[in-house]
């Protein structure tokens, strides 16, 4: 594929807030064209021959990173894992003298996780690399909302007037804040359904509607988006009980049946089961598109790593 533009202006991934929507709109086309690939088992592993992707990670996670590794593989590149446990930065190392060791070491592709929001952003500013944020704190997981929508794509068509409906803990999801970009830039229409403790302060400005009953935000939705309570992030008791909280925010099929009858189920992982998403719901067999997002994670990842490998290839 050749495009006449570039897909990602700044020659890094550190946000969805600022794409619009033909950057957002050819990202997902050439990954569809990645999914077909590797569902035919083919790679292109010429693409990234000599190129090196390290992912850094200061956060635990287990499909972001594995995803990561098995797209940059399947292009070619080396890939190498660095997990904060064993890495230098549990010795006082700062962010940016990590940025002048992976800078001397010649690294193209970083993928970062950080539990601080922006600390991608300033990594930027400090390696030679391309950036591509795996989620900052709060702030966006890029990414997720990118393969999201890539899945939305191939069950919904276009992502125009789709109403989805975004369930649970807003508050700590980076993966809400990016969604709630990529999905208002494609002209979805942005449901919000949390309790007021679980909702940001700036969920105003968000263009988004806002329903703490799920029943009625649930009514009529084309798209079922639930997110982990992330109680790792929460400073006091911000839900009551994990029985209680199901009850009113939990999905189980009674809860979906006020959806349309042929609305996508979707979870970004890990999931907490039977505290945010019952079981029966979670391994549906037509309704659950869980699975099929980690698939596209994969071939989202590849997209990426092609777009910032051809800016890398026009700066060398
Ligand atoms: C999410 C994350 O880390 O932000 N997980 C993921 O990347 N698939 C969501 C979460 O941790 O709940």
């Amino acid at each position: 594929m050749s495009f006449s533009y570039p897909i990602l202006p700044t020659g890094h991934l550190l946000a969805i807030e600022g794409l619009e929507s033909p950057h957002i709109a050819a990202l997902l086309d050439l990954a569809e064209s990645y999914a077909l690939l590797n569902r035919q088992g083919k790679t292109q592993r010429d693409l990234l021959r000599g190129r090196t992707l390290i992912n850094l990670f200061f956060e635990d996670s287990t499909r972001t990173r594995t995803s990561f590794e098995i797209a940059g593989k399947r292009l070619g590149a080396d890939v190498i894992n660095m997990s904060v446990s064993n890495s230098s930065v549990n010795k006082g190392e700062t962010l940016l003298d990590t940025a002048s060791t992976l800078n001397a070491m010649n690294t193209d592709l970083l993928v970062v996780r950080h539990a601080q929001s922006g600390a991608p952003a300033l990594l930027a500013q400090k390696v030679t690399a391309a950036v591509i944020n795996a989620g900052d704190g709060t702030h966006e997981h890029p990414t997720q909302a990118l393969l999201d929508a890539l899945t939305i794509r191939r069950h919904k068509g276009d992502l125009r007037n789709l109403i989805v409906a975004i369930c649970g803990d807003i508050t700590h999801s980076r993966v809400a804040r990016s969604n709630i970009h990529l999905l208002g830039a494609m002209g979805a229409e942005v449901r919000l359904i949390a309790p007021p403790t679980l909702l940001p302060a700036e969920v105003g400005r968000l263009g988004v509607t806002v329903f703490h009953d799920m029943r009625k935000g649930l009514a009529g939705a084309d798209v079922v988006m639930m997110l982990r309570l992330q109680r790792e992030r929460m400073s006091g008791g911000m839900v009551p009980s994990a029985r209680e909280f199901f009850r009113f925010y939990g999905l189980d099929m009674e809860k979906l049946s006020f959806a349309k009858p042929d609305s996508i189920v979707m979870h970004p992982g890990p999931m907490n089961r039977g505290i945010e998403i019952d079981s029966a719901v979670a391994d549906h067999p037509t309704r659950s598109v869980i699975g099929e997002q980690v698939e596209m994670g994969v071939a989202l990842r590849m997209a990426v790593l092609d777009v910032l490998a051809r800016s890398l290839r026009r700066h060398a």
